[in-house]
């Protein structure tokens, strides 16, 4: 197929929200990643969408709203601490997994009977959303093992011909993707850790809110992750990636002489280190691409500070992307 190249003038988006109402594929900017959307509530455009990224059929999609309301629709229930965290955090980078109702297809849910919903901030998102008059389905819009793309050009690198059409919106600002929060059970608790964290969610509900045991560390065969995406090894760039933890100038001359070392060796490298977590979630997933795209056989990552959540967030997908390869200096 040809895909379509769109702006978010409105023109444009109503001409994307048609081919989303007509089944097809539209991958459009929200404010954490790029995502593939189509229709929620039609089987087959979910299945396109597995297709599409070659992602396996059991990790389920994230259906996209944009109004509260349309939430109705999708559950079988809206507890009273999901409606909290809606009216206090969306349109934002979180989504909420609940007790789905029939109507959501289990080719969209990967045949789980929750469904996972999310207001996203993008005006365009909302916009394409609104215009479509249908809840979007949308996973990130990468081929499936590849970094998340933030910009569109990320998506055409992985997607064009494979999309019906792509909507050039503005680079992500948020850079990582939602977090995504069980509210199934009696207290929250965090499947995907994100840029919204455990302490904002308990700021707003005053109850305690803790991750899946399954995604503290490295993968562990006896815990398998809720969220069934999070087994999967994520944001590999072809490069081979190390990480190194430890005290600042430690880990900046550890990195300089394992560069130069490297070098020596005829490899090339290209290494990556972040002023502060926001920063660091903003600009990974572009900065694996642009290793790749620049072909370096080695990228030298200083990995960020322990105990701040956002900083967690990074690093789990820091970790994935180097393979655990992580080094203590
Ligand atoms: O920021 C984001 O969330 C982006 C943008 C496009 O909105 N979307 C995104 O989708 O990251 P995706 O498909 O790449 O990741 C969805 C994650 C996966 O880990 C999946 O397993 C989990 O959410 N998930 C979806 N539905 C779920 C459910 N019913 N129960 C548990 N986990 C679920
Ligand atoms: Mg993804």
């Amino acid at each position: 197929m040809k895909t379509l190249y769109l702006s978010t003038a409105e023109e444009d988006l109503k001409i994307g929200a048609a081919i989303i109402r007509t089944g097809g594929l539209v991958a459009f900017p929200t404010e954490t990643v790029y995502g593939l959307g189509g229709n929620a509530l039609d089987p087959e455009a979910s299945k396109k969408i597995y297709a599409a990224k070659g992602r396996p059929s059991d990790n389920p999609l994230i259906v996209h709203i944009s109004e509260i309301s349309q939430i109705e629709g999708l559950v079988a229930g809206f507890p009273e601490n999901a409606k909290k965290l809606a009216d206090a955090i969306w349109p934002g980078p979180m989504t909420m997994v609940l007790k789905k109702k029939p109507a959501v297809p289990d080719e969209t849910t990967g045949g789980l009977d929750t469904v996972a919903v999310r207001m996203p901030a993008s005006p365009a998102a909302l916009r394409l959303i609104s215009l479509a008059k249908v809840p979007i389905a949308a996973p990130s819009a990468n081929l499936s093992g590849h970094p998340s793309p933030t910009r569109w050009q990320h998506v055409k690198e992985d997607l064009d011909g494979r999309a019906d059409a792509v909507i050039m919106g503005e680079p992500c600002v948020g850079g990582i993707e939602s977090t995504v929060i069980d509210m199934t059970g009696e207290l929250p608790q965090i499947l995907r850790p994100g840029l919204i964290t455990p302490e904002r969610v308990t700021q707003v509900l005053g109850v305690p809110c803790d991750y899946d045991p399954a995604i503290m560390g490295r993968p562990d065969p006896g815990l398998i992750p809720k969220a069934p995406g999070m087994k999967y090894r994520h944001y590999a760039p072809k490069a081979e990636m190390r990480l190194f933890s430890g005290d600042k100038e430690a880990v900046e001359r550890t990195v300089r002489e394992t560069a130069e070392a490297l070098r020596l060796e005829g490899k090339t490298v290209s290494v990556i280190m972040y002023d502060d977590s926001r920063d660091a979630a903003e600009r990974l997933f572009d900065d694996l691409r642009r290793s790749d795209i620049e072909g370096v056989d080695v990228i030298l990552a200083a990995a960020l500070p322990e105990g701040e959540s956002v900083a967690f967030s990074v690093m789990n997908r820091m970790l994935k992307s180097a393979g655990y390869n992580i080094q203590q200096v």
